[in-house]
């Protein structure tokens, strides 16, 4: 099959290549997918997983992208839920060969079934925006109607997810970002901008919960912006802030069938909008993973054009 592989960390994006690779087999609970199209997370190269096994085993030359859409083709032993033919997406292990690939083996509890009104373009593009962000403020967060959210990066991929999923979840919420992003952010349905290039972090405050995608400094100053029992969300690793009266909470993203479903029903009825900026095949993969211009929204590779 045709994939995409990695070998060494300092060339990030740069040293992708496409090569031919054998197929996956399906091991105990998997299943392989033929994949029609494949969501890269633009950071994911600097990730440990990317590059080691559960032992920290090498495990280069490894193939990229932990989001897909497709067809199943085999049931390994021990799957439930799914069936030869049927269209599905999902998130896929870190440690494993991912999605930038014609075939990718997959457990199955990490896929769920793709309605046939959502074309794979879209499927592949909400996994890991989608459910960050259910994980982020349902999960880890708390949120109820009626709380104020921050949600920096807002105009980015997952923070375009936190702005409408807090909303419909009746929060108030100030989304944040460089100057050139106010407009895409109150389009996504945030009620005030806080542009981060201008404006004073410290005036904003206080609010119930703080979404964080930068981590580092900006944690830290977000969390004095957090009212007594609020909580600090981040996807941007380890946090070191902490809160007097309140929880600082990092996470890292899991597949979620029943969440995959609630997310793909909200695009379907036209609740929740994808973030997608770039649209490539495999072919011309490598490049369009090496924007020369200003990278907006999700990239996603179509394998199967
Ligand atoms: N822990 C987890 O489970 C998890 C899950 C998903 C994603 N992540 C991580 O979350 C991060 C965000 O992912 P993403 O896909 O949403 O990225 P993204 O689409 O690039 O979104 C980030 C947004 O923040 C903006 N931004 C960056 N630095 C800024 C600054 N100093 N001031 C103002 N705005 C700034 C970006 O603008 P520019 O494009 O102009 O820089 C962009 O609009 C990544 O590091 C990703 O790896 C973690």
């Amino acid at each position: 099959m045709k994939a995409i592989v990695v070998t060494d960390q300092a060339s990030g994006t740069a040293g992708m290549k496409l090569v031919e690779r054998p197929e996956p087999q399906a091991a105990t609970n998997d299943v392989v997918v033929q994949v029609h199209a494949s969501g890269f997370t633009w950071d994911e190269l600097t990730w440990p997983p990317t590059w080691t096994d559960r032992l920290d085993r090498d495990r280069t030359p490894s193939i990229p992208g932990h989001e897909l859409a497709g067809v199943v083709t085999v049931l390994g032993y021990g799957t439930t839920g799914l069936s030869v033919g049927q269209r599905v997406f999902g998130l896929t292990d870190w440690t494993r060969d991912g999605t930038l690939a014609e075939y990718v083996a997959v457990e199955a509890r990490n896929l769920a079934p793709l309605p046939g009104d959502v074309d794979f373009t879209v499927g592949a593009s909400l996994p890991m925006p989608g459910l960050t962000a259910w994980q982020g403020l349902f999960e880890h967060g708390r949120l109820h109607a009626g709380q104020s959210v921050l949600a920096h990066g807002a105009a980015g991929v997952v923070g375009s997810m936190v702005i409408q999923l807090a909303r419909e979840a009746g929060a108030y919420v100030i989304g944040t970002g460089r100057a050139a992003d106010r407009q895409a952010v109150l389009d996504f349905g945030a009620q005030e901008f806080v542009d981060l290039e201008n404006d004073a972090l410290e005036d904003v405050g206080p609010v119930d919960l703080v979404f964080d995608v930068f981590g580092g400094d900006f944690g830290k100053r977000s969390a004095a912006q957090i009212r007594a029992g609020g909580t600090l969300v981040t996807i941007a690793g380890p946090t070191e802030a902490r809160l007097a009266n309140g929880l600082a909470v990092d996470f890292v993203v899991e597949s979620d069938r029943a969440q995959l479903g609630e997310i793909v029903q909200r695009v379907r009825d036209g609740r929740l909008r994808t973030n997608i900026g770039t649209v490539s095949t495999l072919d011309d993969a490598v490049a369009a993973l090496n924007p020369t211009k200003r990278r907006k929204g999700k990239t996603i590779i179509r394998v199967r054009p």
